[in-house]
């Protein structure tokens, strides 16, 4: 695919890349400038691990293009602290209160209360029911923060009754709190946390090795199909592939089927069936992500549509249709008759009340 040329500032410094036009802002900066402070932290783009400063704007670096940004002024969390590597007054908020857990989506929290903070607006949307824990842990640790802001800190009555209610009237428990976050941030993890709040925590997504690979799925379209022939010749000639593996070619070494916490087993990839839709057929190994969810496209599946089963009620019943025929005369143990004791006594109460409860599947937009 042709490359295009882009042209920004990041973090203060003049960048220029040829890159893909589909390449996304995020996969740009993690992979070509290395800057793996903001995370990938979901496929739907809800979750804002991604979150950069683009042109006074936060925006969700996996949603738009690299390209798109051609000409723009980026900050990540890398360019929040100063030169001499002071941190900012949030990075040392969340660092002192330690507000975060893992550390994983806490450079996209912080340099979303900063455009929040820049704009003044975290107080009015502390008070709307739609702000999110991301902008409440944000304000907790700028109104902790022994800095200066150049915002006033956030003291919203939402943002208050966010705390613990016992904690509110009580300056015991407040003044607890407080010690415990203090401790923390002396301990030997705030190092840690000091780290964190600068994006440079060390995820599994951050390593980069020479020569490592990436990998894609084919995945079924199918809730339940007999897979009756898979063709991977195309996707195996793509230029930077370097394997294509199906069940067969885990059946070579004895790795189809792993067995599951819950006793049972199940397909690494689909063999001979599919059970459910979006169930990984066949797996692309390449040079890099790109090429690999390409050829992954490029993988021919033949399938023989089998009926389904969409509602659990109805799959118990005696004609519902038979998914796992592996297992499907077991009696005992996962998926078979329950036979320990909880289970039997469960089967055998005093009184035994029924409901049947549904929870349809909804988007925010059919809550609306
Ligand atoms: S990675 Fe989740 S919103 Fe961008």
């Amino acid at each position: 695919m042709a490359k295009s040329q882009v042209s920004m500032t990041v973090n203060g410094k003049k960048v220029e890349a040829l890159v893909e036009p589909r390449m996304l802002l995020i996969h740009f900066l993690r992979e070509q400038l290395h800057l793996t402070g903001p995370h990938i932290g979901c496929d739907t783009s809800h979750c804002g691990a991604c979150t950069v400063d683009l042109d006074g704007k936060s925006v969700k670096s996996c949603t738009m293009f690299a390209v798109q940004a051609n000409g723009a002024d980026i900050r990540t969390i890398e360019g929040m602290a100063a030169a001499d590597g002071t941190l900012h007054a949030l990075q040392e908020g969340f660092r002192e209160m330690h507000g975060l857990q893992c550390g994983f989506c806490t450079p996209g929290m912080i340099m979303r209360a900063y455009r929040l903070l820049q704009e003044n607006r975290i107080r009015p949307k502390m008070k709307s029911a739609s702000a999110s824990p991301a902008i409440c842990a944000a304000a907790r640790a700028t109104r902790t923060s022994s800095k200066p802001f150049n915002t006033p800190p956030p003291r919203s009555a939402a943002c208050r009754s966010r705390r613990p209610q016992n904690e509110r009237h009580d300056p015991h428990l407040r003044r607890t709190r407080r010690k415990a976050c203090r401790a923390w941030a002396a301990s030997g993890s705030a190092s840690r946390t000091s780290a964190f709040v600068q994006g440079k925590g060390n995820y599994v997504d951050d390593i980069k090795l020479p020569g490592m690979l990436y990998g894609d799925f084919t995945r079924s379209p199918h809730a339940h199909a007999r897979v009756k022939k898979i063709d991977t010749t195309k996707a195996a000639a793509v230029p930077g592939v370097v394997a294509v593996i199906t069940a067969e070619t885990l059946k070579t070494v004895n790795l189809a089927w792993m067995p599951t916490l819950a006793g049972d087993v199940q397909m690494v990839l689909a063999d001979g069936k599919v059970l459910f839709q979006n169930q990984e057929v066949a797996f692309v190994i390449a040079e890099d992500r790109y090429t690999a969810a390409d050829a992954a496209e490029l993988v021919e599946v033949e399938y023989e549509g089998l009926p389904c089963n969409v509602d659990p009620l109805k799959a118990m019943s005696a004609n519902a249709p038979v998914i796992r025929e592996d297992i499907k005369d077991k009696k005992e143990g996962a998926h078979g008759r329950a036979s320990t004791p909880t289970t039997s006594s469960i089967g055998r109460p005093e009184t035994r009340p029924r409901q049947t409860m549904r929870s349809p599947r909804r988007t925010s937009r059919s809550r609306r």
